[in-house]
């Protein structure tokens, strides 16, 4: 049939062609995912979607229910179904020093009653750091994929695990069991992980290592994106099967492999604890050159008659266990030090490197903390890498551990540059111009440039939007990046006006971006109309203003317990008004750092404007007042001393059962002090400020028993 121009379409004809486009492609998809025998090429299948989101854009008061642009390959779903795992999937134990390798295998032959010196065989095998996945065969049909989930409930991924090259569809050879679930770990090369990150980029959304690529990919609701993911599969063991061909780990895996799953090369079978850290150590050396992420070796009994007997507890197998590498330093040199500006003007030093693989996963970025800590200076004044400072053209030494970002550990001054200067910080801002002063006391040099530095002004709408603030589906830090970058959004307000300042135009507008689509902008529109209430605490949370974090914007918020009221309060501290700042100082917890930076806040006038912008969008919610429950409701306690009849921390926690805060320091706020046996100086502090005593018996009787 030959396509008609889509700009000659009439209205009706638009709508009768969505309606064929949407029927033709739910069919191709079921031919395709469900019985694995499409009838179009991929080219032809990719035109009539490129037909389908055409006639979309030209009429997007059309779009169906049903469109194939809401659903790619997969049917619709807001998330995965759930799949329970007829067999626990199990997590392991781990082991850092050889001890701990030599115990693991006495406690096995313990637990077997099996001598010292009788033989016990083990396998070793690398353990690949990505996210397990359970795979159901049934006849040899893959009919099921599911990610661990909480080990007992997982994630249906069959649709995603289907577009992986390791993953066969069919098991090949005649004694693979009627039912049988591998398991195993899917996984993203470096090789791969590069080139997708590189091909991300222009997005501005790139995975920090390859782990979470590879879990990113992998829980796609989209499989259509999954498939241009380069994912990889190891199968290591199994889970629910109504047979087990072999009596060895080494026999199953062998098995896998025959049947044409993929299994890890390296495995090896040891026989004894000699040669299993003997393995560690050669796989730790081969390491970088393996071309994906393992964080160490798992040793297994090797006998599935012994596997049984020994069992799990908790949920770690007796049989297992992962023998973890040393965090790992790597040696590089230090490019540059670049200085970025926070949401509260804090100038943050981070170090430029070559890039270097430590770990397993490369790294180019490291924090440097601060101005002292460049120039070897700790937190407490004292020296830091014996007193040596850091410069760009150092060689240095990068330490990793687990997910902890990166920190440059030391310098070799040997291999310094002889031209080389120390880093002078500076005292402007490198974004704004304005000066960057660093207060007495403070380790921490800020720009004051406050609401014309853009950096601050993109740091505060992220943090504006983060998970514990206003919270917006589908506004993360990178598209609140992307939204300011472009002027979409120059502050909190602008979230609120975006779709009415586009109309009609928004979802064009934002589908012309890397990564929405029709239901992605649909999506976030509502997500930000969920938010157009929220709770006084988060709202609080949600201005960044410095030194209120979570716990303090609760706490302002059960005093205050309106916005009215506490703008109010505020406003008159910042104009002055003596009792306001002396009431704000009484909350127990408040200081003086707190109090000024609420007025200094609070007093400026833009932020006042910022505010009433904000405020003719989002109602803010009232809090509950602060819990005036139980007999010490309210009252604060320092306990001191010797206690005789009741340890301290139950005393603690009874005392805040009855809705007390136990401080550790005696001041003006105290109400109450349980003296013990050998009080001493709190004692007399509390007796100097009159606060009422207590002995342990007339704390009983307070208290009630
Ligand atoms: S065996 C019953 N073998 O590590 C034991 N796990 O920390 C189940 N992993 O959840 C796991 N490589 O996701 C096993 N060669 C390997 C592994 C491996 C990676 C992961 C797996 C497991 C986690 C436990």
């Amino acid at each position: 049939m030959a396509e008609q121009d889509i700009e000659a379409l009439t209205v009706e004809q638009a709508q009768a062609e969505l309606a064929r486009l949407a029927a033709e492609i739910a069919r191709h998809d079921a031919r395709y995912h469900t019985d694995d025998a499409p009838e179009i090429s991929d080219g032809d299948y990719d035109a009539l979607r490129r037909r389908n989101a055409a006639i979309e854009a030209a009429h997007p008061d059309l779009i169906r229910e049903d469109s194939p642009s809401h659903r790619v390959g997969a049917p619709v779903a807001d998330g995965f179904a759930k799949v329970s795992h007829a067999v626990q999937m199990l997590s392991l134990g781990n082991a850092f020093e050889p001890e701990d390798v030599q115990d693991f295998a006495d406690r096995v032959r313990k637990f077997l009653s099996i001598a010292a010196d009788a033989p016990l065989a083990f396998t070793a095998e690398p353990k690949i750091d990505g996210l397990a996945l359970s795979l159901r065969y049934e006849n040899g049909r893959l009919v099921q994929a599911a990610t661990r989930g909480d080990g007992r409930t997982g994630e249906n991924v069959t649709e995603n695990a289907r577009t992986i090259g390791d993953i066969p569809h069919e098991l090949a050879g005649d004694d693979v069991p009627e039912v049988f679930e591998a398991r195993g770990e899917v996984y993203m090369s470096h090789e791969d992980f590069a080139a997708l990150n590189a091909r991300m980029a222009e997005t501005g959304r790139v995975f920090a290592n390859p782990r979470n690529a590879a879990a990113g990919s992998l829980r796609q609701l989209d499989s259509e994106i999954t498939k241009t993911r380069p994912l990889r599969f190891f199968a290591y063991g199994w889970g629910d099967v109504t047979a087990v061909p072999a009596k060895t780990q080494t026999g199953m895996i062998a098995a896998m492999g025959r049947w044409g799953l993929t299994v890890n090369p390296r495995m090896a079978r040891c026989a004894s604890v000699e040669d299993m850290l003997a393995y560690h150590a050669g796989l730790g050396a081969d390491r970088a050159g393996l071309g994906y992420d393992i964080d160490g070796v798992v040793y297994k009994v090797d006998g599935l008659d012994l596997q049984a007997r020994l069992g799990f507890r908790s949920r770690e197998p007796r049989w297992a266990i992962a023998h973890k590498f040393a965090a790992e330093v790597a040696t590089t040199v230090l490019e540059e030090i670049d200085i970025q500006v926070g949401r509260t003007g804090s100038l943050t030093p981070v170090a430029k490197l070559r890039p270097v693989t430590v770990g397993g996963v490369v790294v180019s970025n490291a924090t440097l903390h601060n101005e002292d800590y460049i120039r070897g200076i700790g937190g407490k004044g004292e020296p830091i890498r014996e007193g040596r400072d850091l410069r760009a053209g150092d060689t240095v030494q990068v330490y990793r551990a687990g997910d902890v970002i990166p920190k440059v550990v030391d310098v070799d001054l040997s291999k310094r540059p002889e031209d080389s200067a120390p880093f002078v910080f500076p005292d402007v801002c490198p974004e704004c111009g304005s000066d960057a002063v660093r207060e007495e006391g403070e380790a921490v040099r800020r720009c004051v440039g406050g609401l014309i530095c853009p950096a601050q002004a993109v740091e505060r709408l992220k943090h504006f939007v983060s998970r514990n603030a206003a919270d917006i589906d589908g506004l993360g830090a990178k598209q609140a990046e992307t939204f300011w970058a472009d002027g979409w959004i120059k502050q909190a307000a602008d979230i609120y006006t975006l779709e009415e300042r586009f109309g009609g135009d928004a979802l064009q507008a934002l589908k012309s971006k890397e990564g929405w689509g029709a239901k992605s902008a649909e999506k976030l529109f509502r997500a930000i109309d969920a938010r157009r209430v929220l709770p006084l605490d988060r709202f609080l949370f949600a201005l960044g203003i410095r030194h209120v974090g979570e716990g303090t914007a609760a706490l302002l918020a059960r005093t205050y317990t309106s916005w009215d009221a506490l703008r109010a309060a505020m406003e008159a501290m910042a104009a002055g008004d003596a009792p306001a700042r002396e009431a704000l100082l009484s909350v127990d917890g408040v200081g003086e750092a707190l109090a000024d930076a609420m007025a200094a806040f609070f007093g400026e006038g833009h932020n006042r404007e910022s505010l009433d912008a904000l405020l003719s969008h989002v109602r803010v919610e009232d809090a509950e007042p602060a819990a005036q429950e139980g007999a010490l409701a309210g009252k604060t306690l320092v306990i001191t001393g010797t206690l005789e009849r009741i340890s301290r921390s139950e005393a603690k926690a009874r005392a805040e059962a009855a809705g007390a805060k136990v401080s550790g320091s005696v001041s003006a706020k105290t109400d109450y002090l349980l003296a013990g046996e050998k009080a001493g100086s709190k004692l007399k502090k509390a007796e100097e400020l009159g606060v009422t005593i207590l002995t342990e018996a007339d704390w009983e009787a307070l208290i009630g028993g």
